[in-house]
Parts: structure tokens; C-alpha cells; sequence
């Protein structure tokens, strides 16, 4: 039913990916399997909800009956190219991935579409103007997410409030998004202002390395609004290093809503978290059968997401899945 796969040049392109490849489950039409392949060329390793989400797509092709190749672009572009390079001369029947940035990818994208290979955008969308270069897109609405949080500050500021911004990876599509839906949410309120703003990669370690840094050159910074729970997480450990009280002398905002940063919610060293899903395998592998077949999709699948106070977290903890 899918189309035979070309064992000539694999070992090659193969060759040319990153350390990190590698083929999930046995019987691949190159071995004469007649299993629907999927390509997936996954960011990296940066994050908690990154480990889940790379959780939720191997799982999920397993249970689908889907083979996956799966490639881990350690945060790098070039990677991502390189890896997608590879699933085109693999002749997979369809490439899913999570853009590292926003621009720089119609090259590729028309190399799949001329080798009539579906592509499927999941959790990070791409800049492009050219929206046939993908079938769909499945993932979160960041704006909304920045925008929840934003509000949020709004609702809760007992006076001015000086805020540090500690941004995702610079272009990536959530750092972009989750700044303008925060700045969308404060506009007008004249006692929140955002006094720094810098990327720190949506590491942990990035988030503390940029926290001890506004720390000294901005002492006064009394609320941080991290892009994500892992340098939230991070910023938090820069706070109490420099002997203040995460949570009550600088009030926190993040993103993402995984088990450690739930548990810094319940504990009260995080203020509030806005909801996002890494839990995309299942939707992922339903809309990677339908486009092999030809079937109709939706343009934009949007993820369903939440937000959590300190007690709704306590709550929720302990039936937490990721
Ligand atoms: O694209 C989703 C974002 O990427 C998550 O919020 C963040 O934790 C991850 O690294």
C-alpha cells in the first residue's frame, strides 16, 4: 500500500545525520516490512516537556503500528535540515517535525514536496508564506499561552511591578509567541514593566545563568516571567543563591506545567503556570495516517491547555503524567 523504500543511498544519508539518529521497531519496508515510516526530526533534549514529548511520539508510533525514525537535533537547525535531508532519500511516506526556529525552511520543505512526501508541523510552526509546503500543524496556541500569563500579572500585582523576561531559544516560534501574548496581556497597565529580557535557550542552566546576571544588573526585578518551568526552575536556584525568596520576594510565571515545575508551584516558589501540552503522539500518528492516505486534515490542530495556582497544583501532582 505505501511505497517501496530505496535501500540504495540510505546508508549514506544515514551517514550524514547527527550522532543522535536512530529507527524505532523492526520491520521497515526497507527490510520488507509493509509498515507505514515516519521521519521525525525531533528539537533536542533542552527541556522536561521536551523528554515527554519525545516520550509521547516514540510511544505512540509503537502503539499505531507506525515505525518511526527519530533524530534528536540538539537545538541546531543544520541538524534538522540534515535529518530531513536523510527521511526524503529514505523515501519515508511522511516527515513530522518540531522547528528549532520559525524561518529558514522552505528549501527543504519543497525537496519534500517534490519527492511527494506529506510533512506534518508539530508544537513549533514555521514562518513561511507558502502553507503548501506542510499538510498541517498540531500543536499549542503560544500567544494564548503568553497572554494567560500576562493576565494573570495583571490580576496579581500588589504595586509596581519590575518584571525579567527570560525568553526560549532566540526565533524559535514559542519564545516569539509567549513575549507578544505577555506584552499583549500588560499593555496599557502602567505599574508592570518588563526591564530586561534575555534568551536563556529554555535550559535550566540557561535560566540560572541569565537570572544570576539580572540579579546585578537590575537588584530592584521583582517578578521573572520564564518561557518555560525548566528556567523558571533555574532562575530559581540564581534567587535563592543570592538570598532571596523565590515566590515571595520575586513572584514567578512560567510555561509548560511539567512535574518539577508543579511541584516548585505546590511548594510556593512558583506563582503560577501556564498549561502546555507535550502529549502530541497520539493526534500526531492519527494525522500522519490520514495524509499518507490522502485523507482531508484540519489546517491547525490546537492543543487543549490549562493554567495552575499554587493550590490547584497541590491537587493535581500526584496524578501528574509528565
Ligand atoms: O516548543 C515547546 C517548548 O519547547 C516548551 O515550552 C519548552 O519547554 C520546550 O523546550
Amino acid at each position: 500500500m505505501f511505497k517501496k523504500i530505496a535501500m540504495i543511498g540510505c546508508a549514506l544519508a544515514l551517514a550524514t545525520l547527527t550522532a543522535c539518529g536512530s529507527g524505532d521497531g523492526g520491520g521497515s519496508k526497507g527490510s520488507g516490512g509493509d509498515k507505514l515510516v515516519m521521519g521525525f526530526a525531533q528539537v533536542g533534549a533542552e527541556s522536561g516537556w521536551r523528554t515527554a514529548n519525545t516520550k509521547s511520539v516514540r510511544e505512540s508510533a509503537k502503539s499505531a503500528g507506525i515505525e518511526l525514525k527519530f533524530s534528536d537535533a540538539q537545538q541546531k537547525q543544520e541538524n534538522q535540515i540534515k535529518a530531513i535531508r536523510s527521511y526524503i532519500q529514505q523515501k519515508v511516506d511522511v516527515i513530522a517535525f518540531s522547528p528549532v526556529v520559525e524561518t529558514g525552511w522552505d528549501a527543504v520543505l519543497l525537496e519534500a514536496k517534490r519527492a511527494k512526501i506529506p510533512v506534518i508541523l508539530t508544537d513549533r510552526a514555521v514562518d513561511s508564506s507558502d502553507t503548501s509546503l506542510y499538510k498541517t500543524f498540531l500543536g499549542s496556541d503560544f500567544v494564548e499561552e503568553g497572554r494567560k500569563a500576562g493576565k494573570w500579572l495583571t490580576e496579581n500585582t500588589d504595586g509596581p511591578a519590575k518584571v525579567a523576561e527570560i525568553q526560549g531559544t532566540t526565533g524559535a516560534a514559542p519564545a516569539i509567541d509567549r513575549q507578544k501574548g505577555f506584552k499583549e496581556a500588560i499593555a496599557g497597565k502602567s505599574d508592570i514593566r518588563i526591564v530586561a529580557s534575555q534568551s536563556g535557550d529554555f535550559t535550566r542552566a540557561g535560566g540560572k545563568q541569565v537570572m544570576e546576571a539580572l540579579l546585578k544588573s537590575h537588584p530592584d526585578i521583582n517578578v521573572v516571567y520564564a518561557h518555560n518551568d525548566d528556567m523558571g526552575l533555574g532562575a530559581i536556584e540564581a534567587i535563592k543563591a543570592a538570598g532571596k525568596k523565590p515566590g515571595t520576594d520575586i513572584k514567578i510565571i512560567t510555561v509548560d506545567a511539567v512535574k518539577a515545575g508543579m511541584q516548585a508551584l505546590a511548594d510556593g516558589e512558583i506563582n503560577y503556570i501556564v498549561e502546555c501540552n507535550p502529549l502530541l503522539g497520539d493526534q500526531l500518528m492519527d494525522l500522519a495516517k490520514k495524509v499518507v492516505k490522502g485523507e482531508k486534515v484540519p489546517e491547525r490542530v490546537v492543543t487543549e491547555e490549562t493554567a495552575f495556582t499554587s493550590e490547584q497544583a497541590a491537587k493535581v501532582l500526584k496524578d501528574r503524567k509528565y
